[in-house]
């Protein structure tokens, strides 16, 4: 069992599922390695092992075990790789997500998805879970690629998000862009809660909206962190990809943690 009973559910309810039977894509990323750390139990297979972009080998994969939920956090995740080689972000998150809906579907598993905030296109904000969405980047494509296969299955859930590692990794950060990103322990925390619950369908899952510059120096307050400004940079910083996450916080009353607010 998951091992922790979630209070002031709302809408979810509580299925306490066996960690047991939880198979995770990506687990040697930044999100596997924090969930490692917190559900050791699960089935966190190779890339070599499982890879999304062959069907035959997943089916063989889970022949002999009792998997009933995916977590589906593989994929190419750089977006100036992606825009070099965009054929690869095709195979791993457009037809690699598909061949795990399909296995999925033959299987009758929970599928849990990881989107991102950049599905949208960062003129606005605060963007709620039924938002139009426009990608402006290749990497957000393939992302949104992988959504449209997932919304075909009616057993899963996407989740949208950012997450960075727990220590804010650059000298500089932006003070001219929003976003609701969170430390990947924090994301992962949030995530736990949703898998640990029969939810289905889209959910953001991130903290309150603020800059990048004051993310970084809430994260990593000691460390001298400069000012950079979307102006500074050749490529193009998309302005303000926060997400509501009032959903999330309704059903699950995880905001108290984030922001302090009595919610
Ligand atoms: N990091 C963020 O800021 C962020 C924000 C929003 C959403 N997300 C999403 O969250 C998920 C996890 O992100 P992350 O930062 O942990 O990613 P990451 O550190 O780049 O790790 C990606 C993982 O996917 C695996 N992988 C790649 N192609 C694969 C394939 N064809 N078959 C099986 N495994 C494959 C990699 O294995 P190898 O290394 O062995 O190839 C690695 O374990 C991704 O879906 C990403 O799009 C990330």
């Amino acid at each position: 069992m998951l091992g922790r009973i979630i209070s002031n559910t709302v809408h979810a309810e509580i299925s306490m599922i066996d960690s047991r039977r939880i198979l995770f894509t990506g687990g040697s990323g930044l999100l596997g390695r924090e969930f490692r750390k917190i559900l050791p139990d699960i089935l966190y297979p190779s890339h070599r092992e499982f890879d999304v972009c062959n069907l035959q080998q997943m089916q063989s994969y889970l022949k002999d075990k009792d998997v009933s939920t995916m977590f589906h956090a593989a994929a190419f995740t750089s977006p100036p790789k992606v825009d070099k080689e965009p054929q690869n972000a095709i195979d791993a998150n457009i037809l690699g997500t598909s061949n795990v809906v399909k296995l999925c579907m033959q299987r009758g598993l929970r599928l849990i998805y990881i989107s991102t905030d950049y599905v949208f296109k960062g003129d606005k904000g605060n963007y709620k879970e039924d938002d139009s969405v426009h990608p402006v980047n290749k990497y957000a494509w393939s992302k949104l690629g992988g959504e449209c296969a997932v919304q075909m299955y009616e057993n899963s859930v996407i989740i949208r998000t950012s997450f960075g590692p727990n220590e804010f990794p650059y000298d500089k950060a932006f003070v001219d862009q929003w976003t609701s990103r969170e430390s990947v322990s924090v994301i992962a925390s949030m995530m736990l809660e949703v898998l640990d619950s029969d939810y289905r369908g889209v959910i953001h899952v991130g903290g309150d909206r603020k800059t990048v510059y004051e993310y970084a120096k809430k994260l990593s307050p000691s460390k001298m962190i400069g000012e950079l400004r979307a102006s500074d940079v050749p490529f193009s910083v998309p302005k303000d990809t926060s997400l509501d996450v009032e959903l999330y916080r309704t059903i699950f009353r995880y905001g108290q943690k984030i922001s302090g607010k009595d919610r």
